[in-house]
């Protein structure tokens, strides 16, 4: 049993306390958007942001997370609309996308502490393996998230064309219960 928020939602799971916070975040919460790579901390696909700092939930245990902020990919934003998503949208840094999650949340951490980072922070704050080598990319997008977080630049490359942020926050199930009825 654990308490904590996820998405600025108390959660409890009635799970062992040595469960993976992973695994609780996916089996149990529904929340899929965080990925199951390696499963020994190795490749960063699911990263969550626990008290605002980026860890690798398939090393945290419910029990290590008990009292606190969890974020994942779906609460990020409820639109798609974070700067990272967008930038990583504008600059295609996005292959198969696996990574994608773990690297959106590693990356909103860095441009958190630091909106201005530069290509050598960047990649030191962003371990995470991509088997579709999307680093030069992903540089770039992170680059272009700080300057739309410093104003100095707008886009709007996310939701994709024809889907709206409410038909975005629709498809993330975890969330769909919180959507006002239509
Ligand atoms: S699944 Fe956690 S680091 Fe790879
Ligand atoms: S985009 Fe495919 S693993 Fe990174």
């Amino acid at each position: 049993m654990a308490r904590m928020t996820v998405n600025e939602r108390p959660l409890e799971f009635a799970l062992d306390s040595a469960t993976p916070l992973l695994w609780a975040l996916r089996d149990a919460a529904n929340l899929t958007g965080t990925k199951y790579g390696c499963g020994v901390g190795d490749c960063g696909a699911c990263m969550v942001l626990v008290d605002g700092e980026p860890l690798r939930s398939c090393l945290v245990t419910i029990a290590e997370a008990e009292g606190r902020q969890i974020t994942t990919i779906e609460g990020l934003s409820r639109d798609r609309s974070h700067p990272v998503q967008q930038a990583l949208v504008a600059e295609q840094a996005i292959q198969c996308g696996f990574c994608t999650p773990g690297i959106a949340i590693a990356a909103a951490a860095l441009l958190a502490r630091n909106p201005a980072p530069g290509p050598e922070e960047i990649k030191a704050a962003i371990p995470n393996l991509c088997r579709c080598g999307v680093y030069p990319r992903l540089v770039r997008a992170v680059e272009r998230a700080g300057r739309v977080m410093r104003r100095e630049e707008t886009i709007s490359a996310a939701p994709a064309p024809g889907i709206g942020a409410a038909d975005a926050a629709r498809a993330v199930p975890a969330l769909a219960a919180e959507k006002p009825e239509e």
